[in-house]
């Protein structure tokens, strides 16, 4: 069975890779954390494109995928152009920030947008933005450091990142009180969201880019007609690999997925 390619800048696509799980059981995975070279929010676009060519010829050569997943809204808004003209054929998936879905779900119009500073940056999100403006007010928080310090939060299980969580948080407590949805831009902040909801309460409604990516995959599957639709013995089978530390990912996946596997090391 060909699997279907996931990979993030590190950890925060494992939020994704959860929702694929949900969404299609019977299928196989490989997950890419590019550890390595994390973050990915602060880095220039020909940085992008060049680490997410890199993985995704990896994975195709590797592993002969049938798809591929961009679990990751930098990389997304950066590279996916250059990844589809690379390889014509291929499913291949991204994540943005679920502001469409704010707009429908929001009562008081007032929408936060929690992003890196590249996301929010890109063409690509700007677009995005424009053609929503006259629905919804968006107050856009900028976050550098934010998707570090929860893979670092991860790997050391200290509250040593309260302080980048405040600051994260600080503009949402002070200028939007009628803000009720929160828009969670980067696939590692799910991950954060105890920590995070000190800063808003609990009446904000948090919406994430998982459960849409999942089912858009599945989507592009039936349509190539490339669904697993038969049990076998590798439904739900992931390969996990890091450019950086394995072992930060094997317990990241075990902390947060619940799936106790060794992660590979990866130098690409
Ligand atoms: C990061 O590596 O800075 C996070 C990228 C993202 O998920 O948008």
């Amino acid at each position: 069975m060909h699997p279907i390619g996931v990979f993030d800048s590190g950890l925060g696509g494992l939020s994704v890779l959860r929702a694929l799980r949900t969404e299609l059981p019977l299928e196989r995975f490989v997950y890419v954390a590019d550890s390595g070279h994390a973050p990915y929010g602060e880095r220039d676009d020909d940085y992008l494109i060049h680490r997410s060519g890199t993985i995704s010829r990896w994975l195709q050569s590797q592993h002969q995928i049938k798809a591929l997943v961009v679990a990751c809204n930098t990389a997304t808004a950066a590279a996916i152009h250059v990844l589809r003209a690379e390889h014509p054929g291929l499913p291949i998936i991204g994540i943005e920030p679920a502001l469409k879905p704010a707009v429908a779900a929001s009562q008081t119009g007032v929408i936060g947008v929690m992003a890196t500073p590249s996301t929010l940056k890109s063409e690509k999100f700007q677009r995005l933005l424009a053609s929503l403006q006259s629905q919804a007010r968006f107050v856009l928080q900028p976050c550098p450091g934010l998707a570090l310090a929860i893979e670092q939060l991860d790997a050391t299980k200290t509250g040593a990142s309260c302080a980048t969580f405040t600051r994260a948080m600080g503009t949402f407590g002070t200028q939007t009180g009628e803000m009720d949805t929160l828009v969670l831009g980067c696939t590692h902040y799910p991950f954060a969201e105890s920590s995070l909801r000190m800063g808003t309460g609990d009446r904000v409604r948090y919406l994430e880019g998982g459960a849409p990516v999942a089912r858009q995959t599945r989507r592009l599957l039936a349509e190539a007609d490339l669904l697993q639709t038969q049990e076998s013995p590798d439904a739900g089978r992931i390969d996990f690999h890091s450019t950086g530390d394995p072992q930060t990912l094997a317990r990241a996946a075990e902390h947060w997925l619940g799936i106790s596997d060794t992660a590979h090391e990866l130098r690409i």
